[in-house]
């Protein structure tokens, strides 16, 4: 049981992040964004729901991918 008092599925995608929330959604304007990608030339957001960063990518997704041999991966935006 989560913190929604919902049954846990294991089929769940995200299986740790902000379970407290019933439904995680992060709206970005397209200054918040140009402010991000200024400092790097790129940002890329986890699609993997196993970043410690999350929404951005913190490359967990390796892990994920060697332990489960999914093929998972960033949205990587670039300038
Ligand atoms: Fe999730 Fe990279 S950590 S896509």
């Amino acid at each position: 049981i989560n913190n929604l008092g919902k049954k846990k599925q294991v089929s769940w995608v995200n299986k740790s992040l902000m379970k407290n929330k019933p439904k995680i959604a992060d709206i970005y304007t397209k200054e918040d964004i140009s402010k991000i990608i200024d400092k790097e030339k790129k940002v890329a957001y986890c699609r993997c729901w196993k970043s410690q960063s999350f929404p951005f990518c913190d490359g967990s997704h390796t892990f994920h991918n060697t332990v489960t041999g999914d093929n998972v991966g960033p949205l990587v935006l670039r300038e």
